[in-house]
């Protein structure tokens, strides 16, 4: 490991986090190319407006990996947020590309966000377990954003 800069853990429970924070990174970095590939590719009615929401969401998302990859580091790790090692790691398949309408890449992007949302979610708990609060902080800080944007994309969907 290299050094290690957050105090009071043990090794043993640092090497844990770092697994469980690039596992987790692998999810985000993918959904923040997710909300590119919908942000590029909808059209149709509510175009501008979940265009324009996705330039947001796509900042937010990208400070949470951001956060997530400093925080193995802290930890004496080493972030992998190779293209390779995505496609290996993230829980999320390909995002489609036969879709075009704004309702269909609303529900898609949605569930995936629902999806990513799940594994931050027992990630607080693991840490927390774990003896790491400020990891479990962090990974709470990002299931409150991924929950919200989920809410702030999944809102556009039409009533049923
Ligand atoms: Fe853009």
């Amino acid at each position: 490991m290299r050094e290690r800069y957050a105090s009071g853990i043990s090794d043993e429970t640092a090497k844990k986090m770092i697994d469980l924070l690039n596992a987790n990174l692998a999810n985000v970095i993918d959904l923040t190319l997710d909300g590119k590939q919908c942000h590029w590719n909808l059209q149709g009615t509510g175009f501008i407006g979940v265009h324009q929401l996705l330039d947001e969401t796509s900042d937010r998302i990208l400070e949470v990996s951001d956060t997530i990859a400093e925080r193995i580091v802290i930890l004496g790790g080493q972030p992998n947020g190779l293209a390779s090692r995505v496609v290996k790691e993230s829980i999320l398949d390909d995002y489609p590309t036969d879709i075009t309408e704004v309702d269909q890449h609303v529900s898609e992007l949605t569930s995936r966000y629902k999806k990513v949302a799940e594994t931050l979610r027992e990630a607080i708990a693991t840490a927390g377990d774990a003896g790491d609060e400020d990891t479990a902080d962090l990974f709470t800080e990002a299931s409150r954003i991924v929950d919200k944007d989920a809410w702030f994309i999944g809102a556009n969907a039409p009533k049923k």
